[in-house]
């Protein structure tokens, strides 16, 4: 079998690992565009991952199967183009993308579907957004303020009080986020803890992943800017397995519900960001695709053939999908540049990483690259060290002993991974 990867992330290199350690004898693995890390068991090509580029490539290399990583491809329709040519794709239409490519989309298939959410309104101007927010919002209470498209993780803003909310809404109609803003949607704030719950669905059987939990801020403590995730462990102890029944009750059933009544082509992963209220799980948003980097955790802990369970979602089986957990816990601490969120330190020699994987780590690049035969780092998530623990304490233990085998200057990464976790333990 011929594989192809889409994507440049760490999510891409856990998914390449894993697909590379299942696929049946003889099959070759390919990726566009791929990054140092992945070019060691994937052959990757430069070639941008949009619809026409990547079709030609796969007609070229007689691609049966092909997994798309990230959300800008499958909403630019991508997995459409290579279905047309007789693919088996992993990853849902153009059209079905709108549940990520567009909140107030998600939006309302939630409400459509009773799917538990904030309470939103969505607008396309300025004033009369800024006159909700006046009558319905006293001047200390938090408002969430989102730009509608893809912003890259940068277009929702959490306001802490009504005049953060407003200079939030001129930001976005004043074009901070481009056309992603034009459409504002307003809503309130959901307080608690949060998970991520992803499931394979090909519109017909929906299965829940093992549960994860991202760590969004830059700094220990969840204090600091909000970044594309710092780090994640599976399984997250807030989602027990009461709580998984009605995540899956209220959240994945409707959702499939939702994708049958609206004929929507849905063959993937859904990803669903939770709050755990204290009036039950709700929906912080949907993703079309694996969390990054709750995939280098969760895909860490797949016992059985991920190959297997990627391709018969693609070909409309998930029914005969059995998924086998290790007991193991899984931590990915987030190794990132210099600067990041904000502009990079980049260019950087990094040493360390052969004695990181020798010391039992998975070591996932993401912002890496290539110059003249040593890796730098290159983008603001650089590297995601996964290890397995037996428990969620030696799991820490192991990967914050790996992380100093790694340098490169200007390197910054939270120390406290797994707290919330840890935490529940202790009580
Ligand atoms: P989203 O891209 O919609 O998931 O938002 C990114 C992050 O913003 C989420 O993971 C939450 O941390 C936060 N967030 C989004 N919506 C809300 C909300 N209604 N209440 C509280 N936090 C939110
Ligand atoms: N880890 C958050 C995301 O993938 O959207």
């Amino acid at each position: 079998m011929n594989i192809l990867v889409v994507g440049n992330g760490g999510r891409e290199h856990a998914i390449a690992y894993w697909l590379s350690k299942s696929m049946p004898s003889g099959s070759k693995l390919y990726c566009v565009p791929g990054n140092p890390g992945i070019s060691v068991i994937a052959e990757c090509a430069g070639i941008k991952a949009e619809p026409e580029p990547v079709a030609a490539f796969a007609k070229e290399k007689q691609i049966d199967f092909a997994v798309i990583g990230p959300e800008a491809p499958l909403c630019a329709g991508v997995s459409d183009a290579l279905r047309e040519i007789g693919v088996a794709v992993f990853g849902p239409s153009k059209e079905a993308a709108q549940l990520e490519g567009s909140k107030d989309f998600a939006k309302q298939f939630m409400v459509k579907y009773g799917i538990p959410t904030a309470k939103y309104q969505t607008f396309t101007e300025e004033a009369p957004a800024l006159d909700y927010v006046n009558a319905e919002y006293d001047a200390n209470r938090a408002v969430v303020v989102k730009a509608d498209g893809l912003a890259a993780g940068k277009g929702v803003i959490v306001a802490e009080n009504r005049q953060m909310a407003l200079d939030a809404v001129k930001e976005c109609f004043g074009g901070a986020f481009g056309k992603a803003g034009a459409r504002v949607v307003i809503e309130e704030l959901l307080e608690g803890e949060e998970a991520s719950i992803l499931a394979l669905t090909d519109g017909k059987t929906i299965i829940p992943l093992a549960s994860s939990q991202d760590h969004k801020r830059l700094l220990d403590g969840d204090m600091g800017p909000n970044t594309g995730g710092m780090g994640a462990y599976s399984p997250a102890p807030v989602v027990t397995d009461e709580l998984m029944a009605t995540v899956k009750e209220l959240v994945l059933d409707r959702f499939l519900t939702g994708v049958k009544a609206e004929n929507l082509f849905y063959r993937g992963v859904i990803y669903a960001g939770i709050m755990v209220t204290k009036d039950g799980p709700k929906v912080l948003e949907f993703n079309v695709r694996f969390g990054d980097p709750e995939t280098q955790a969760v895909l860490s802990r797949l016992d059985s053939s991920l190959c297997d369970a990627l391709y018969k979602t693609a070909v409309g089986e998930v029914d005969k999908i059995d998924l086998v957990w290790s007991k193991d816990t899984t931590v990915c601490v987030v190794l990132a540049s210099g600067g990041y969120p904000g502009t990079i330190d980049k260019g950087h020699v990094i040493t360390g990483l052969e004695n990181a994987w020798k010391a039992g780590a998975y070591v996932f690049h993401a912002g890496t690259a290539d110059e003249s035969g040593k890796v730098v780092n290159s983008g603001g998530r650089v590297l995601g060290v996964t290890v397995r623990g037996q428990g969620i304490a030696d799991a820490i233990k192991k990967v914050y002993e790996i992380v100093p085998m790694i340098k490169f200057a200007g390197m910054q990464y939270r120390k406290d991974i797994a707290h919330r976790a840890l935490e529940r333990l202790d009580k």
